[in-house]
């Protein structure tokens, strides 16, 4: 059994679906459900035995004293999060209780269970194959000039947004447990998802859902800000890889070698929409793209260096850019309910009639 916290959300959904086309081992999905978080990402797992889900938050002490007690996973993944940078400049607290706190409380609850564990087993969880998971980004890193070489994990932490500091703390916190009480910790810094279930606020669905819709495409600034994109499969695959076989204290940078600047993003988005779903009126739908008011302290630029999970680990990631968003447009198209439930606040309607204010 391994725990997954944040396992509805956009990354936590893609890696639960991922882990089973690899193994049986149940998961256990923990997960608050806020508004990013939506369990008919994960739907065709309802009737699986091998696949539980609670609804609960990372700062609730005693539910995380419970499941670990009840469920003896062999190892934590950490996806639970406040994720969206534009959120977090508007307001900041959430991301300080749930990226900070909240991983501080885990932490603590994980040590506790870790410090019980047999040294060794045969089978089940035991002290010396442990392993607490901490999934970050590359936004801890601060931002790069053109002429900087990509991001190494010896890079200093130099985050610039409020939801940058707080997974650059997160990242303080899981090194810290390890070096100072021996938590089997790994820590993962990625660069820019894309994919399948990722919430419309982010650039990529928000773009192909806004074209959809016929309205403007926003443009930050001068949309020459460049972002390292890799398709969430293979980023799922890279966490499993580092849980198998990274080294307990170490870091891993996970990219695509894929920079890419915004408005090239754009305008190829507009380019597979233009030729799967053309508009009515036979336009380009880069005529809808606008430019708007820069976000305040956006970083210039993200790149990851990839070697060393490369190197150390064989991983490689499977899809380009060019491959991996045709298909992302393609599910996007497929799943115009999927982003109508989640836009409307259907979904929100259902959740708080499923469990109420709890959460
Ligand atoms: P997301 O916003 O789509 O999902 C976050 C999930 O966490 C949601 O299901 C939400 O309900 C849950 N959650 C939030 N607060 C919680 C709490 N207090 N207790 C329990 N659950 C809670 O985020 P994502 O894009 O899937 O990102 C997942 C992780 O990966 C985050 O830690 C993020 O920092 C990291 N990351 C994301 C990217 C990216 O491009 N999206 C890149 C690198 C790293
Ligand atoms: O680098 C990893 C990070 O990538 C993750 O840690 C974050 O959780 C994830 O949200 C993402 O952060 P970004 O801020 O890079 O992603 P976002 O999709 O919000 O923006 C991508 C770029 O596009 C960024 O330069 C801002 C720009 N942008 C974004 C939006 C939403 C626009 O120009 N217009 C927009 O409407």
């Amino acid at each position: 059994m391994i725990l997954v916290t944040g396992g509805a959300g956009f990354i936590g959904a893609n890696f639960i679906h991922a882990w089973f086309k690899h193994t049986d081992e149940p998961v256990l999905n923990l997960d608050k459900l806020t508004y990013a978080g939506n369990l008919a990402n994960l739907a065709k797992l309802n009737d699986d035995p091998r696949y539980l889900f609670t609804r609960g938050d990372i700062n609730d002490r005693d539910l995380l004293g419970t499941l670990l007690n009840q469920h003896h996973p062999r190892a934590i993944l950490h996806f639970a999060a406040e994720s969206h940078v534009d959120r977090s400049i508007l307001g900041p607290g959430e991301f300080i209780q749930t990226n900070i706190v909240g991983s501080f409380h885990l932490l603590e609850m994980t040590r506790d269970y870790w410090n019980r564990l047999p040294d060794t087993s045969q089978d089940g969880a035991n002290k010396r194959d442990f392993r607490f998971l901490h999934v970050s980004t590359d936004e801890v890193y601060g931002t790069l000039t053109p002429e900087d070489p990509p991001f190494a994990e010896t890079n200093p932490h130099l985050p610039n947004s409020p939801y940058a500091a707080s997974k650059a703390a997160s990242d303080h916190l899981a090194r810290a447990w390890h070096h100072t009480y021996g938590l089997p910790v790994l820590i993962t810094n990625c660069s820019n998802n894309y994919g399948p279930y990722q919430f419309p606020e982010k650039l990529i669905p928000l773009v192909i859902h806004n074209a959809l819709a016929g309205k403007p495409l926003p443009i930050y600034g001068d949309g020459m800000q460049v972002r390292d994109w890799l398709y969430v499969e293979d980023h799922c695959l890279a966490i499993m890889r580092v849980l198998a076989a990274g080294q307990p204290g170490e870091t891993y940078n996970i990219g695509g070698w894929n920079e890419k600047p915004n408005l090239e993003v754009v305008r190829t988005i507009c380019g597979v929409l233009d030729a799967a779903r053309p508009r009515a009126d036979g336009r380009g739908y880069a005529e809808q793209m606008t430019f708007v008011q820069d976000r305040p302290g956006h970083d210039r630029r993200y790149a990851i260096n990839a070697a060393k999970i490369e190197r150390e680990l064989g991983w490689r990631p499977g899809e380009s850019f060019e491959s991996g968003i045709v298909k992302t447009v393609g599910w996007y198209l497929e799943h115009a309910d999927w982003v109508a439930d989640v836009t409307s606040g259907a979904y929100r309607q259902w959740v708080e009639r499923q469990y109420g204010g709890r959460g």
